[in-house]
């Protein structure tokens, strides 16, 4: 296969296809050769706010789903692998809009047979966030038993990518989960496995939460909005707690007792928004991707639903539907 990749040109501008030389692994990467992609809100906010682009022509992407084609140095995955992981924001040879692609082998995992390409390109970054959110932000506590009885969970926005992965996270340690949904999106957040499932246009939506979990201290917040904010921060009640956001909250936080934390989801890979390494982060990724396999093979995580798009030519497309709000379910790339 000629080697692909879609680049953002210049700040601002719309996506074009070229040809390009890829690079070869270094130490702990393998080059993957690129099935499918999807295409995740990210991408077009950095586009629009020329956000983590230290230069141009750039390639951006965070869900890398394909085959390892060199397997560098890597004790981990061999030549022939399918394998999936997240891209690395801000380095054009990690990015996923292209069809060779260089990921350090400690984020990514082996795709278990009963999962194809594109179902797995809509995992890794959702996956990451949302593990971010549970995990780091959250403080449920992880292990290889992974079945530990853990707190109440109210999800905000359970039907998108990362409110999705929220959900199953939480049931798969144990949590009672309440997950909230826009009318339109309803049916859909009822089939992902939270114990009650409420419609945020409800009036009576946080005492319905407040009677099915009097007590609850973990929110996750993956909309963000005035209203989003006003109503988890109400559950609460009078107790204190956190309210993990899934973007920097920038609404009025009415309840004293709690605390929000913004996720970032760049912690999986050990990193920090500022400078230094996350330990707890890079502890929580190999934890995540060692298990996930095997929580796919199993059922216990399953992919999102999705909606195919074809080439690497249709990622400039893509990213306008999803700043327009024109998708129904993840919006995946095959190659
Ligand atoms: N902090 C991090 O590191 C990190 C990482 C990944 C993502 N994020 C952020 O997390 C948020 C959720 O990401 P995601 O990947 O889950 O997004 P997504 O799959 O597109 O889901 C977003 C949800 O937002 C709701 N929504 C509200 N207004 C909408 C509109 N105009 N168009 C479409 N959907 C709308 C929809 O739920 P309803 O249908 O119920 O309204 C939708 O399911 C985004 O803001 C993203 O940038 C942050």
């Amino acid at each position: 296969m000629e080697p692909l990749r879609a680049v953002v040109p210049s700040p601002g501008a719309d996506l074009r296809v070229e040809k390009y030389e890829p690079m070869a692994p270094q130490d702990g990467q393998v080059q993957v050769q690129l099935k499918a992609t999807s295409l995740n809100p990210l991408d077009w906010k950095r586009i629009e706010k020329n956000l983590f682009i230290p230069s141009y022509p750039h390639v951006l992407g965070m869900d890398i789903s394909g085959v390892v084609v060199n397997q560098g140095a890597s004790t981990k995955f061999k030549n022939g692998e399918r394998i999936m992981g997240i891209g690395t924001v801000g380095w054009s040879d990690g990015g996923s809009y292209q069809t060779h692609i260089l990921i350090d082998e400690k984020n990514a995992c082996k795709i278990p047979d009963n999962i194809s390409f594109a179902e797995a390109a809509t995992i890794p970054f959702a996956f990451a966030t949302a593990a971010c959110a549970i995990h780091l932000e959250l403080g449920f506590p992880y292990s290889s038993a992974n079945r530990a009885a853990s707190p109440p969970v109210l999800i905000w926005g359970a039907s998108g990518s990362v409110g999705n992965f929220a959900v199953q996270l939480a049931k798969l340690h144990g949590s009672q989960v309440i997950a909230v949904s826009s009318t339109r999106s309803l049916a859909s957040a009822e089939t992902i496995g939270a114990d009650l499932v409420l419609d945020s246009s409800d009036p009576d939506v946080v005492s319905k939460i407040r009677s099915a979990a009097p007590n609850i201290e973990h929110v996750f917040d993956t909309i963000v909005s005035e209203a989003s904010v006003a109503n988890c921060t109400a559950a609460f009640g009078n107790h204190a707690g956190t309210l993990a956001t899934a973007i920097k909250n920038t609404h009025e936080n009415k309840s004293k007792g709690v605390q929000i934390k913004p996720v970032y989801s760049g912690n999986i890979q050990g990193k920090n928004m500022g400078p230094g390494a996350h330990e707890q982060g890079a502890r929580l990724g190999e934890f995540a991707w060692d298990n996930l396999t095997q929580w796919l093979k199993d059922g216990d995580i399953t992919p999102l639903k999705y909606e195919t798009i074809r080439g690497l030519q249709s990622v400039n497309e893509g990213l306008g539907r999803l700043k327009n709000g024109e998708y129904k379910s993840k919006l995946v790339v095959e190659v």
